[in-house]
């Protein structure tokens, strides 16, 4: 007797008709034809089955603050930086976690089952940390929440950034964050990254570095980030989130820079929602779109994932926790459109960042832990274009969130009464 049987499911990696049987939290058989009792059964009738979807890089901290206490007039990624030191002094810990669960609650029914999120350790009574270590610990049964201590305001820039950041680390935040380009010169940036490599090494951790966020071409800390990767022995331990400064880089510096970051086994994350509302702020016409060389980095053999980075704060007015979303723009701003490159955004917003996170037992594999999602496509392609339906979302084997399909009544003459959006793909060839 299983606790869940999932009947007619398609996987992202393009098996069709297969069952899923659960028992214990754990997903105990993979096949056609199961036949076994099970105490809950659903049937998927032939659509995708994922596993859950994963958000490497984001602001748990800010979320949902939106317009307090005030609207980022210019739009600017520093406007949102001086906006957020507005709010820091006036919130709560209480009001952080109470925005912090109603996000978990919206990403949870999106079927978001793990987060990485930055905390901003720039302020003396980290009220940050205190809220989001207990969030972390209230939503545990159903999302798994890693935090990154966050010097928001510069580790040398910020008189007291590095104690609080220790401070941070001995309260039970998992991994050293930075932000290297707003420290006050580059050679405090490239000081600031040696150092967080330092304390991450001395003590075991990872590290998920802020890298980069400009459409300066001259701004290469991340150049520091793989050298000191390497130098330390933290490789595949280190994570650049947005990078995206690597838009503007000259060409041929990129071609010796990319090969010194996969050979420090970076791992990578662009924000694609964030970063192409952000970037080229300054410029007139063209406008940089600003993201990093997805593709190339990919090609390069490093880790890349999308991270959703910000919804409703001082940096970004929209959002639903909804890593189709991201994919979607991600897709669009690398132009990503091959069908292999579209099946491979699918994997950036779900193993890739699992893989950056760490995470055992993830995917929909016998032994793997049974968190899945139900989606209303056939594969992940459509996944994407659809942004499809959660039909179910399932956590140790138990539905935890349902949505109903997608399905439109029409009443015109003539044509049909009930429109499935996707019944009206074409049958993609090569
Ligand atoms: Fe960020």
């Amino acid at each position: 007797m299983f606790d869940l049987l999932i009947k007619n499911a398609a996987l992202p990696d393009g098996r069709n008709g297969i069952d899923i049987a659960c028992a214990g939290g754990i997903i105990k058989a993979i096949e056609p034809g199961i036949s076994a009792e099970a105490k809950t059964s659903i049937d998927a009738a032939g659509q995708l089955v994922s596993p859950p979807f994963i958000d490497p890089h984001f602001h748990m901290d800010a979320t949902l603050s939106l317009g307090t206490p005030r609207l980022n007039v210019s739009g600017t990624l520093l406007e949102g930086i001086a906006l957020w030191g507005e709010l820091k002094p006036v919130q709560s810990v209480d009001d952080i976690i109470e925005r912090a669960l109603r996000y978990c609650d919206l990403a949870a029914s999106t079927g978001i089952g793990a987060i990485r999120s930055h905390v901003d350790v720039c302020d003396d009574e980290l009220k940050g940390v205190t809220a989001l270590l207990e969030v972390r610990r209230l939503v545990a049964p159903y999302l798994d929440l890693q935090l990154v201590a966050f010097p928001q305001d510069g580790l040398l820039r910020s008189k007291t950034a590095e104690k609080n950041l220790l401070r941070s680390l001995d309260m039970g935040v998992d991994i050293v964050g930075g932000i290297p380009h707003f420290e006050r010169t580059m050679a405090d940036g490239a000081a600031s990254v040696r150092r967080l490599c330092e304390i991450a090494e001395k003590r075991g951790l990872m590290v998920d570095m802020h890298c980069d966020e400009s459409d300066d071409p001259l701004s290469r800390h991340v150049e520091t980030l793989a050298f000191e990767t390497t130098r330390l022995g933290l490789e595949g331990r280190v994570t650049g989130s947005h990078l995206t400064s690597m838009h503007s880089m000259d060409n041929y510096y990129v071609s010796k820079l990319i090969a010194l970051m996969a050979e420090a086994r970076l791992h990578v994350i662009a924000n694609p929602l964030i970063n192409i509302m952000l970037q080229g702020r300054h410029d007139t016409y063209p406008k940089r779109r600003g993201q990093t060389r997805v593709p190339e980095l990919r090609d390069a053999g490093m880790n890349v994932a999308f991270g959703a980075d910000c919804v409703m704060d001082p940096w970004y007015s929209l959002g639903r926790a909804d890593m189709l979303d991201v994919a979607h723009m991600g897709l669009h701003v690398g132009q990503l459109s091959s069908r292999a490159d579209m099946e491979w955004c699918f994997e950036a917003v779900t193993t890739n960042p699992a893989k950056i996170m760490g995470l055992e037992g993830y995917g929909v594999e016998v032994g793997c832990k049974a968190h899945m999602v139900l989606l209303q496509a056939k594969d992940p392609i459509e996944a994407i274009r659809l942004r499809a339906t959660r039909l179910a979302v399932v956590r140790n084997g138990e539905i935890i969130a349902q949505t109903a399909p997608d399905l439109r009544e029409l009443n015109l003459p003539g044509r049909p009464q009930r429109l499935d959006p996707a019944d009206y793909a074409p049958k993609a060839k090569g």
